[in-house]
């Protein structure tokens, strides 16, 4: 059987690749790699993904396995001008939830996404490729739900404006998350170039 390694210590994210994977490719199985990674401060989400990846690749500085990065945020848009975007695993974990309803107190226009790139590093090309995804919504007005991670419990997705990501089960939130989108263009890439891992 074919590994990819997913490097984050993140496990939610983790648990949604995995669970994606098991669905639409198992003949490739996900593995968790919790290594310590190098992480740039920059306003582009693949410049991060691609970094933490390349500093991994060099560091070990032996032939690696086939491995993923992946990095998120999420955009308040337009009332915060993208806050927290490229800041919000800080923000989360400062100052959570309950300081982004603060904000959006009162806030008529509380449209705002998540944004995730997946880099992709080819044990065999020795070459990166990064898979993009995005997931518009709202900022709800209450924390809903205990499922998901990170801002889940304030998320409105619009394709289910009536439930916060952290109300779906892994597999729902994956058919129309930022991640669960990014994942489907990296395994359709996979489904053409299984040989690449
Ligand atoms: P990073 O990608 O690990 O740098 O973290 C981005 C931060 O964005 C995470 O720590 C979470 O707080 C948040 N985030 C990213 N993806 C999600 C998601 O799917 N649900 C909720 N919060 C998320």
């Amino acid at each position: 059987m074919k590994q990819v390694l997913f490097l984050t210590g993140n496990v939610g994210k983790f648990h949604e690749a995995e669970v994606v994977f098991q669905k639409e490719l198992p003949t490739v199985s996900l593995k968790q790699d919790s290594s310590q990674l190098v992480e740039i401060q920059s306003d582009d989400l693949e410049d991060v993904a691609r970094f933490k990846l390349e500093s991994f690749v060099k560091r070990e500085g032996k032939p690696v396995s086939s491995c993923i990065t992946e990095d998120a945020g999420f955009f308040v848009t337009p009332q915060l001008k993208g806050f927290p975007g490229v800041y919000s695993a800080y923000v989360q974990k400062v100052i959570g939830n309950a300081a982004i309803l603060k904000l959006m107190e009162e806030v008529k226009d509380r449209r705002c996404n998540f944004q995730a790139c997946i880099a992709f590093y080819s044990a065999r090309t020795r070459k990166i490729v990064t898979f993009s995804g995005m997931v518009e919504g709202t900022v709800s007005f209450e924390q809903r739900g205990t499922g998901g991670f990170g801002f889940d419990p304030i998320f409105l997705p619009n394709e289910i404006p009536d439930k916060t990501f952290a109300e779906l089960s892994a597999e729902e939130k994956s058919t129309i998350s930022h991640r669960g989108r990014a994942l489907m263009r990296f395994i359709g890439f996979l489904k053409e170039n299984l040989d690449a891992i």
